[in-house]
């Protein structure tokens, strides 16, 4: 692995929180992702499940974990199952995880290669007073699935083998878990923020008109990796010109022009977790006055955003109070004005022809990360702040997003350190090029 040792410890930690929520007599099963294909004997680049991580630490496929907490002998409470490395398949695909290694990752001391899983669940799922067997699927609020992952195929397996368990739904337990970050996890995303910051002063160095968004997302990739980073948190944005206003657009095909403004929506992962910048710069090193307006409207809203993502409020309130910031701010640019007020309906807001996305999301393994967007804002949960304005018409869209930590007294920014007044860019734009 690229990162710094994690710690058993959080792992042990997880696994233990986990533990209180579930009911007398269970079980529960962690599936590892499989390798997605490409084309003929092609894979894409491994990403581990999300929740097996939590719970082990292991990023490694093939990998199940099964908790088992009442399990009258101990060594059965806990075991990860693991790939048996043999000499062929290292010689192909190099260092796979031994016993001992895998143990000291998640301490979890029961370790058995995956091809004796059924003889032993057979044993645990009999023996152990299992009455409730747990299992995961994606839940996610946004999640499109369209293919069967390894999770589906085991509940298939698990269901049609023991029919008359009891079945129910760990995917509720590990968003709750896993939204309220632990100490550990807090370093591990702020050192995903600080790789990014490197990345972006990196490239506010080295954008100037009649460069490729291609050759700034190199620049970009060439510092995370170089920081221990194994890539993109997602796939990157890099938008000059009016590709600005395009939410999604990653292509990153075109030349930046003088005079077009850059939105970057590009961050680093580190030890599988996330972090999530947006920063919109101007390509000549100079904001146009219109630019610079529009740029201080959606950094005022963001600052005001900060504070008022506080624990306790309903992410769908917190979302009205920003759209109202950002009607006013509006009418303060001119691109709506009182007529368009008095036109608009609850279903088609004015607003929204120039702000048509929501303000924050929670981060952490996943870059969309699990937690019920309905409850309150939890201390210690992590959610990204990013308003941003988008003028088709003018030719550009300005975007500005940081990471918090939702604290007890205040929010702390992971991202305080990286540039975001219009001044301090232009400034560093302008420096001397080395
Ligand atoms: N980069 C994805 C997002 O901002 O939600
Ligand atoms: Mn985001
Ligand atoms: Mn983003």
């Amino acid at each position: 692995m690229r990162h710094e040792p994690i710690g058993k410890e959080l792992f042990i930690s997880n696994r233990r929180r986990l533990i209180k929520k579930l009911k007398p007599g269970s079980l529960v099963v962690f599936n590892s992702n499989d390798i997605m294909p490409s084309n003929a004997d092609g894979t894409l680049g491994y990403i581990q499940n999300s929740d097996l991580y939590y719970v082990s630490g292991i990023h490694q496929e093939e990998s199940m974990v099964v908790i088992c907490p009442d399990f009258p002998d101990k060594k059965y409470r806990e075991v990860l199952f693991l790939r048996e490395p043999n000499e062929l398949m290292e010689k192909w695909e190099g260092h796979k995880l031994t016993k001992k290694e895998a143990t000291a990752i998640s301490g979890i001391e029961t370790v058995v290669w995956v091809s004796g899983f059924e003889k032993l669940f057979h044993h645990m799922v009999t023996m152990g007073g299992v009455d409730n067997v747990y299992l995961n699927t994606n839940e996610h609020y946004r999640s499109e699935v369209v293919v069967q992952s390894r999770d589906a195929r085991f509940i298939d397996w698990c269901q049609r083998t023991y029919p008359l368990h009891r079945y129910r739904r760990i995917a509720p337990i590990m968003s709750e878990l896993r939204r309220v970050k632990q100490p550990r996890e807090i370093e591990l995303m702020q050192r995903a923020c600080d790789i990014t910051e490197c990345g972006f002063r990196r490239v506010l160095n080295y954008v100037r008109p009649g460069v490729m968004e291609y050759e700034i997302e190199a620049e970009f990739i060439h510092e995370f990796k170089r920081l221990g980073s194994k890539g993109f948190a997602y796939t990157p944005i890099i938008a000059s010109g009016s590709n600005n206003v395009i939410l999604h657009y990653v292509e990153n095909s075109q030349q930046c022009h003088a005079g077009d403004l850059l939105l970057l929506d590009v961050a680093a992962e580190y030890a599988n977790y996330n972090s999530d910048l947006t920063r919109t710069i101007p390509v000549s090193g100079k904001f146009t006055r219109r630019q610079k307006e529009v740029y201080n409207a959606v950094l005022r809203i963001h600052r005001q955003a900060m504070k008022l993502l506080r624990p306790n409020v309903v992410y769908f309130d917190y979302q009205k109070e920003i759209e109202k910031l950002m009607e006013a701010e509006l009418l303060k640019l001119k691109l709506i004005d009182k007529t368009d007020i008095k036109k608009q309906s609850p279903e088609n807001p004015a607003f929204r022809k120039y702000f048509y996305h929501g303000t924050s999301h929670m981060l952490g393994l996943d870059v969309h990360d699990v937690g019920n967007m309905h409850d309150q804002v939890q201390v210690g949960s992590v959610w990204t702040i990013e308003p941003g304005i988008y003028i088709k018409e003018e030719k550009f869209g300005i975007r500005l997003e940081n990471n918090v930590v939702i604290g007890k007294n205040k929010n702390h920014d992971l991202m305080s350190n990286i540039p975001i007044e219009a001044e301090e860019i232009e400034e560093i734009m302008n420096q001397k090029r080395s």
